[in-house]
């Protein structure tokens, strides 16, 4: 079978590994070790797959390996430890969004990428910038709830740390 070189970054770390044509990119971030891209239905429709490519939320599955040539690749994993969480995660926690978790890696990916290109959101552009992540569990409620707590208390560090 033939195969392909790919440079890209996942993480800010350089990866440099040989992928074979039909291999997607979530197949290929789990062959590397990234479990937390999950793999739910492999066809682009719960978005538990979802990771950051140049900044943008995209459902892994539906992206080939050899495409992200010199790309860079956000995983959950660099979000936060846990030690130190990202403000996303500690409202999710502190909101009750997470039951099993599996859609939440690529949950919060998309909540990272709406908050990143707009600060202030409405509940409706959160409901739409999380459309692509389904969630078997929650309702929705508490993720939106966790979302917009995140978005306030990110404006209200900002103000404090302009005064
Ligand atoms: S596994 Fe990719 S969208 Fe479901
Ligand atoms: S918390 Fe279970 S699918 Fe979302």
């Amino acid at each position: 079978m033939e195969v392909f070189s790919v440079q890209f970054r996942v993480n800010g770390e350089e990866v440099e590994a040989e992928f074979p044509a039909h291999l997607t990119l979530l197949q290929a971030l789990r062959e590397l070790g990234y479990f937390e891209v999950k793999n739910g239905c492999e066809k682009g429709d719960c978005g538990s797959c979802t990771v950051l490519l140049d900044g943008l939320p995209v459902n892994s599955c539906l992206v080939l390996a050899v495409q992200v040539q010199d790309k860079e690749i956000i995983t959950v994993r660099s979000l936060g430890s846990a030690d130190n969480l990202h403000p996303l995660q500690e409202n999710f926690i502190k909101h009750g969004a997470i039951q099993c978790g599996f859609c939440t890696p690529g949950m919060l990916l998309s909540a990272k990428a709406l908050l990143d290109k707009n600060a202030s959101p409405t509940r409706e552009e959160i409901n739409e910038g999380i459309s692509g992540n389904l969630c078997r569990c929650t309702g929705y409620v508490k993720i939106v709830d966790a979302i917009k707590a995140t978005a306030d208390q990110l404006k209200t560090n900002q103000k404090k740390r302009r005064h």
